[in-house]
């Protein structure tokens, strides 16, 4: 809509510097006043004068019917009407669905992409699971919410660093030493991959906890042990940076799987442990600005001047902390990408840690303090699928994922049992289903579904989208199996619902910008539904291939073509695939 949006702005920007406005009325500014009205009868788009009454001393009607006065209609516009406060201005519907559908078949899956970030980079850090813990249904929220924020910044321009800044350090791997030299043994290892860890690091867990309620004392020794080896790892002992490659192998090997699944990549997986020798020169900045106090044996930063506890930077024991790492790997990233924006993304839990080690950062004197950015995203439950009991109930991803995929498989097997590369298709509808379930909330809320009602072909669902696709491409397919061409076609609209399908694609760049701007992909997969929504109305009340006016024909495959190009860019940018044919 921006087009339109530019033309009607022009207009009432030259209006209006005849009534004698010039400030404050331009034609940028005019564009972000204009609104859509709430029902077509209204026009598509809608100038309110309100604001206006100050500077021409008028009431609203009034001023509208001035500017009305200077306007007249023809090009984009068939009508322009005053209507209280408010200038309606009704499209063409052939002009503009004209521009608009030639747009998109020339710019195809471009359409809706900008230059925005020109120059830019952003970083964005996202997914970052704890090495040798489950990979669980919280880390969805991080994965796709991250790599979707990626493709939304990607898709405008900027040049995009995503960071898996892998849990690799820390005294986890001390335990998982002791446990796995007492338990366990390498081919285990080997046959069970990562399930094999987690058993002994719960196990080692446990037996360090023990179990106060029942009255089971935890092992303190095993506790020490840990730590001890942990310590060896840290100075660099052999056995245990060998023993430590070799878990985060495991480990990678199994969220490699997952990604792939998703179709996700990283650029870069520097992890905590990567940090260890760039942080000494971070403490020592700190401490040479004064801003570490010692508290208790440990050094903090005070932040009660910001009403925030303080933040850990060294253990009594002189070890470094989570925060100490963020602190480092910051300055690092500054350094090395030299970012218009860092972006982390985790779990609403860590709100605190981000704000505390964002104020230290600040309070360093760095003054790229305020280009780093937390999106937190609320906790995560799904019902309907099974717990995976060996891990202490907890959900996994690759769990939910596989059930998804079954599900749809048995669908796919029932009722359309000839479909090609049905693996491959029920792979891509089952998780395509959980992400875009998933995405549909706002990310700063917490968020439960029904693996059911995710799963289902009707409704606002990933299945009913990528159904909406595939029916888009089969129209295609039997155009050109029937040698129909269309590509220089004059568009020419009869129906309303070919009118609205235009407008509502005409809408996608805009909500592109919308997710940007709030990083926020739930925008998108609205946008998705509706765009999908209206291209079925359009296709239940418009026969494309068997309408009598051939250049009806034409427009409507022009249409159809559009509506799937939006729809693969949309699925593209929330980590949804798009087969042809579901
Ligand atoms: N590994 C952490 C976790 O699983 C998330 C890391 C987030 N990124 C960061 N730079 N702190 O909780």
């Amino acid at each position: 809509m921006f087009y339109a949006k530019k033309q009607t702005a022009n207009l009432i920007a030259s209006a209006l510097a005849e009534l004698g406005v010039t400030e404050g009325f331009d034609e940028n500014s005019i564009v972000t006043m204009l609104e859509y009205p709430p029902s077509p009868e209204n026009g598509d788009l809608a100038f309110p004068c309100f604001r206006l009454s100050r500077t021409l001393r008028k009431a609203p009607p009034m001023i509208a019917s001035d500017i009305k006065a200077k306007l007249s209609a023809g090009g984009l516009f068939e009508k322009i009407e005053q209507a209280g406060g408010y200038l309606n201005f009704y499209f063409d519907k052939t002009v503009f669905s004209d521009v608009i559908i030639k747009e998109i078949c020339d710019k195809k899956e471009k359409y809706g992409s900008s230059d925005e970030g020109k120059g830019k980079t952003v970083v964005l850090d996202y997914s970052s699971p704890n090495i040798c813990k489950p990979f669980h249904i919280g880390h969805l929220g991080s994965t796709v919410i991250g790599h979707s924020i990626k493709k939304i910044h990607e898709f405008s321009g900027y040049n995009c660093v995503g960071i898996n800044y892998l849990g690799d350090w820390g005294t986890q791997f001390g335990k998982l030493m002791v446990a796995y030299r007492k338990w366990g043994n390498k081919e285990d290892v080997e046959k069970g991959g990562i399930d094999v860890l987690v058993d002994l690091y719960v196990r080692i867990n446990h037996e360090i906890d023990g179990d106060p309620e029942h009255g089971i004392e935890g092992n303190k020794e095993l506790a020490d042990e840990a730590r001890a080896e942990f310590h060896k790892l840290e100075l660099g002992d052999p056995d245990n940076i060998e023993l430590w490659k070799w878990f985060k192998e495991i480990s990678l090997a199994e969220y490699e799987k997952t990604y792939a699944q998703l179709g996700i990549t990283f650029d870069s997986y520097l992890g905590e442990s990567f940090y260890t020798d760039k942080m000494p020169a971070q403490v020592q900045k700190l401490r040479e600005a004064n801003l570490l106090k010692i508290d208790d044996g440990a050094s903090i930063v005070d932040l009660s001047d910001y009403k925030m506890p303080p933040c850990l930077i060294l253990r009594s024991d002189g070890s470094t902390l989570y925060p100490t790492r963020d602190i480092a790997a910051a300055v690092y990233r500054h350094d090395t990408y030299d970012f218009a924006k860092c972006v982390y993304v985790t779990s609403d839990q860590q709100i605190l840690h981000f704000k505390q080690w964002f104020k230290v950062v600040e309070m360093m004197g760095y003054d790229w303090a305020d280009k780093l950015v937390h999106i937190p995203y609320g906790t995560i439950s799904v019902a309907g699928v099974k717990l995976s009991t060996r891990h202490g109930n907890v959900l996994l991803l690759r769990d939910v994922f596989g059930q998804a995929v079954d599900k749809v498989r048995s669908v796919i097997e029932e009722k359309n049992p000839d479909l090609e590369n049905k693996d491959e298709v029920a792979e891509a509808v089952g998780i395509g289903a959980i992400i875009y379930y998933y995405l549909l909330g706002s990310i700063g809320k917490s968020s439960s579904f029904v693996m059911d009602d995710a799963l289902s072909f009707d409704g606002n669902t990933g299945p009913y989208a990528q159904y909406t696709y595939a029916r888009t491409c089969s129209i295609l397919a039997k155009a050109k199996q029937n040698g129909v061409s269309y590509g220089a076609a004059d568009v020419k609209i009869t129906s309303d619902e070919e009118f609205a399908l235009a407008k509502q694609l005409a809408l996608f760049p805009e909500k592109v910008k919308a997710a940007l701007d709030g990083y926020e992909p739930s925008v998108i997969t609205h946008y998705i539904f509706d765009a999908a929504t209206q291209f079925n109305r359009f296709y239940h009340n418009c026969p494309v291939l068997t309408a009598e006016d051939p250049d009806t024909v034409k427009t409507r495959l022009m249409l159809t073509e559009s509506a799937g190009h939006v729809l693969k860019s949309a699925f593209s940018l929330i980590c949804m695939k798009a087969p042809e044919k579901v």
